[in-house]
């Protein structure tokens, strides 16, 4: 048997390990996979401690990603453009190893979906550790530009700098031809929508929301009293990602998705 487990607080209603002892039942694998409680303050040694036990990885969640990336001997370039690593990995070349799979994660999820980003032009909202988490991944699927939209326009302009495909928004008139818009912020928990033209919302051929829920999410509720475009939550996301730390951790084939969602979608 393998161990693993997530850190986060709060965790108690992490789905992860539901998600990861399906992903064993379709490779017969034995595994075991638990929440973690932490603090800020024991974060850093319940991880260390965990790992001399018998950890062979461990999953890392909010709020603890960048505290993770930087107790990693060593990170991958998605966690290094992310400054946040949602995966570690024991290993005996590089010590705890650093990974950010939510890119992955996401492209996984947006294939399944058959949404292809090659030469597209997408407008991504937020500029925090969700979309930072992203931005690498995305931009290797080489789309025509990604627009870069943050409530606050310092963050923006800051993902953006020195990069040409990527261009903070700081005004709306030159975004056009949008066809794929991607909420990356965390407007939703506290009700809000994030304050993109409702007409660049409605001409969009796909919305990808990154958070999920039982029922559409603030924002694909508000897309959808516009406009008919394709709405997709964040789930996917969530499993995909999940995927992507399973293939690390036992250098097996990426797990199959799609059944996994539909059996964490029931259980919402
Ligand atoms: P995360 O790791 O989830 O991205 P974060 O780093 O705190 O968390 O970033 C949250 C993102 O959601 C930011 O882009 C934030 O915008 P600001 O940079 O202007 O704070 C965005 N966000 C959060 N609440 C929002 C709201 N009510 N309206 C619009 N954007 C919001």
């Amino acid at each position: 048997t393998k161990h693993f487990c997530v850190f986060g607080n709060p965790i108690a209603h992490s789905y992860s390990p539901f998600i990861h002892e399906l992903f064993a039942n379709q490779f017969g694998h034995a595994l075991s996979y638990r929440r973690q409680l932490a603090t800020e303050y024991n974060f850093a040694s319940t991880v260390a401690r965990l790992f001399r036990q018998n950890l062979t990885g461990a999953n890392v969640t909010l709020p603890f990603k960048q505290q993770a990336f930087r107790l990693a001997n060593t990170v991958t370039p998605e966690a290094r453009d992310a400054g946040a690593v949602n995966t570690l990995v024991a290993t005996a070349a590089h010590g705890l190893l650093g990974a950010n799979t939510d890119g992955l994660g996401l492209l996984y999820d947006l294939k399944r979906l058959n949404v292809d980003l090659s030469g597209k032009r997408v407008l991504l909202i937020g500029a925090g550790g969700a979309a930072r988490g992203v931005l690498r991944n995305l931009l290797d699927e080489k789309p025509e530009v990604i627009w870069l939209y943050n409530r606050s326009p310092a963050k923006a302009e800051a993902l953006a700098a020195g990069r040409s495909r990527i261009k903070a928004v700081t005004h709306w008139q030159p975004v056009t031809g949008v066809e794929l818009v991607i909420n990356a912020t965390s407007a939703s928990l506290n009700g809000d929508l994030p304050a993109v033209p409702d007409s660049l919302l409605a001409s969009s051929a796909v919305i990808y929301d990154m958070m999920y829920a039982a029922t559409a999410t603030p924002f694909i509720r508000h897309v959808q009293k516009i406009a008919e475009p394709a709405c997709y939550d964040g789930l996917g996301m969530l499993v995909g990602q999940a995927a992507e730390s399973y293939r690390l951790w036992w250098n097996c084939e990426l797990p199959q998705i799609d059944p996994v969602i539909q059996q964490v979608r029931q259980q919402l």
